[in-house]
This record gives structure tokens, C-alpha cells and sequence, in this order.
């Protein structure tokens, strides 16, 4: 089993992938990071508590992290994802973060994974303020880190928060410059992949098809929320874009990408923007695997044949 993490700002999306990866035993989740993102980061903390809880896994520790970004001025997401989840949604929890912030959880668990001669992997599905602070923390943090899992960026598509950039990238885009640079392999799935799977509600009822909670909570949030968008893609349905990062852990083979030397614009009017050499045009060497096509329909049955089978009784 591939021991993981996933750092998160839920967020709909997030609460699919979290419950994706809940749903996967071919996954050992070590915890849950929460950073500050779609929304502040109480709310995103009480969230991230809230997924846990109902799918039945409050042994999956929740820890608090970065209130804030590096340097930029703080951003939340938009229409899709304010405040926190109503309990008409998702059911109201005692259970709560430990007392450990996500920054410390993380860069331990990487060093404790190194010096047993184990890696661990990150699923990095908000803004990456948390795990670039990890990486600060102690020189050996990226060694016990085997690869990070990102949505995050946009490069022949435009961007979805300004025309320009993509939400988690420009939320901290220094965050991001720090963790691309720092050597840890790096899988990327920018919004060019994650809008080519759009879910509708066809899928919804599939959620909800064998009674799972979680399967009903995701369904309702996906409804309230709904991000079918038929100007932009010409046909109904709406992106769950960060549970392509579990499903790329699980099933690889739904997608297709190639290496090349990513980078992010950290100043001006375009700060957050992200550029990728397609065409090894730079002397710079290659340090993402960025994906570019993903088996749309495999994608959507992965993820709602399993969260409709997450938590029943
Ligand atoms: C990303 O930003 C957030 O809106 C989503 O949760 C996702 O992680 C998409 O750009
Ligand atoms: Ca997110």
C-alpha cells in the first residue's frame, strides 16, 4: 500500500478526492493537511473534519497548516466553494484537527519515511503553501518524498480564476515556484486534463445508487454547487479536477502526459500565470510530468463506482 497525503483546501472537489482516496485500499492515508485556500482555513479544517467523519475514518488524523499565503495577498476561491459546508450537506462533527500543524505533520512524516528507507507521496490539491514551508523546514524533507501529485496550473487552456491562471498556482504562486524547484518529482495535472472530464448528473445519481453517505454528500454538494459550464465546454457537466490526482495513483494508465520544465510568472501583471516547454525549446531540464489526456469516461467510473461504495453499512 502507497502510503499518502493529501494536502487540501476542500472544497467540492477536494471532498471527492478525499473520499476517492478513503475509498481506495490500495492507499494508506497518513493524514489529511489542510491550508488555506477555496475558503479560510477554519472553514477549510471543519470541512476536511466533517469528510472524515461521515465516511467513518476519524482515525485519519486532520491537521491545521498555513493560514495564508508566502507573500502574496490572500485569495479565495470563487462561486463554487464558499465558506464552509452547510450541515444540510455535509452533517455537523465534534471531531476536530490535532494539535500538530500540517507543516510539521508533513515534514515529519517525510523525514520519519527517509530514515527507514521509505518515501512518502503527497497529493497536493490546493494552494502549496503548506508543503513549501515543509520543505523549508529541515534540508531532508524533499529525500523522504517520493513524488507530489498536483492540480494545479493551466497551459494551452486558459486559466479559470483570472484569464491567465489557475486557481492553486495563483493563490501562491511563490509556493508554487519553491516546490516545482525543489527537486521532489513531480506529477501535474493543470486544468488542460481536468476539464476534459465533465460529470453530470447522471453521475450524481451514481453517487447516490448504493446509499453510501458520502456517495449522497457528494452528490448534494456537486448539485448546490453546480459548475456546468456548456458556454465554455459545449456539452452539460462540470470538473471534479483534484480527484485526478488520487486516480492517478490508482490508475495511471487513464492518462497521458510527457516530462518537461514547468515554471510560474512570480511578479507582474500576469503574476500566477504558468508556462510549460512543450517543445524543449529551453535549456531547462524537465521537472514535471505534465498531463495532457486522460480516458474521460474510465476517470468518471473510477471515481463514482468507488465513493458509491465508500462507508455503507
Ligand atoms: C482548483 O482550485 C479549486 O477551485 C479546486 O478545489 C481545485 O483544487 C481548480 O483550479
Ligand atoms: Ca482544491
Amino acid at each position: 500500500r502507497r502510503r499518502i497525503i493529501i494536502d487540501t483546501d476542500p472544497g467540492v472537489d477536494d471532498a471527492a478526492a478525499i473520499f476517492l482516496a478513503l475509498a481506495s485500499p490500495e492507499l494508506d492515508l497518513a493524514g489529511i493537511s489542510v491550508v488555506a485556500g477555496n475558503v479560510g482555513l477554519a472553514a477549510s479544517v471543519k470541512n476536511a473534519c466533517k469528510l472524515v467523519a461521515l465516511a467513518g475514518r476519524r482515525d485519519v488524523p486532520v491537521y491545521a497548516g498555513a493560514a495564508g499565503p508566502l507573500i502574496r495577498d490572500q485569495v479565495f476561491g470563487k462561486y463554487a466553494h464558499i465558506g464552509s459546508f452547510a450541515d444540510t450537506l455535509v452533517p455537523e462533527t465534534d471531531h476536530g484537527p490535532q494539535a500538530v500543524s500540517s507543516v510539521r505533520f508533513i515534514a515529519e512524516e517525510a523525514l520519519k519515511a527517509a530514515s527507514k528507507g521509505r518515501r512518502i507521496t503527497i497529493c497536493a490539491i490546493g494552494p502549496l503553501t503548506n508543503i513549501a514551508l515543509a520543505l523549508r523546514l529541515a534540508p531532508n524533507v524533499a529525500q523522504g518524498i517520493e513524488r507530489i501529485v498536483m492540480m494545479g496550473g493551466a497551459f494551452a487552456s486558459l486559466g479559470h480564476r483570472t484569464p491567465w491562471s489557475e486557481f492553486n498556482v495563483h493563490a501562491d504562486p511563490h509556493a508554487a515556484e519553491i516546490v516545482w524547484n525543489s527537486g521532489v518529482p513531480l506529477v501535474l495535472m493543470p486544468l488542460d486534463v481536468t476539464f476534459q472530464a465533465l460529470f453530470t448528473e447522471e453521475d450524481f445519481r451514481g453517487f447516490e445508487a448504493k446509499g453510501s453517505p458520502c456517495g449522497s454528500a457528494l452528490a448534494a454538494l456537486l448539485r448546490t454547487y453546480d459548475r456546468s459550464d456548456i458556454k465554455r465546454f459545449g456539452r452539460p457537466g462540470g470538473a471534479i479536477h483534484d480527484a485526478m490526482t488520487i486516480a492517478w495513483l490508482l490508475q495511471p494508465d487513464l492518462f497521458s502526459g510527457k516530462e518537461m520544465a514547468i515554471g510560474v510568472t512570480l511578479c507582474g501583471p500576469t503574476a500566477g500565470q504558468t508556462w510549460a516547454d512543450f517543445y524543449g525549446k529551453s535549456d531547462r531540464r524537465p521537472n514535471a510530468l505534465v498531463m495532457s489526456g486522460v480516458d474521460e469516461r474510465g476517470y468518471r467510473e473510477l471515481v463514482v463506482e468507488r465513493i458509491a461504495g465508500l462507508a455503507l453499512t
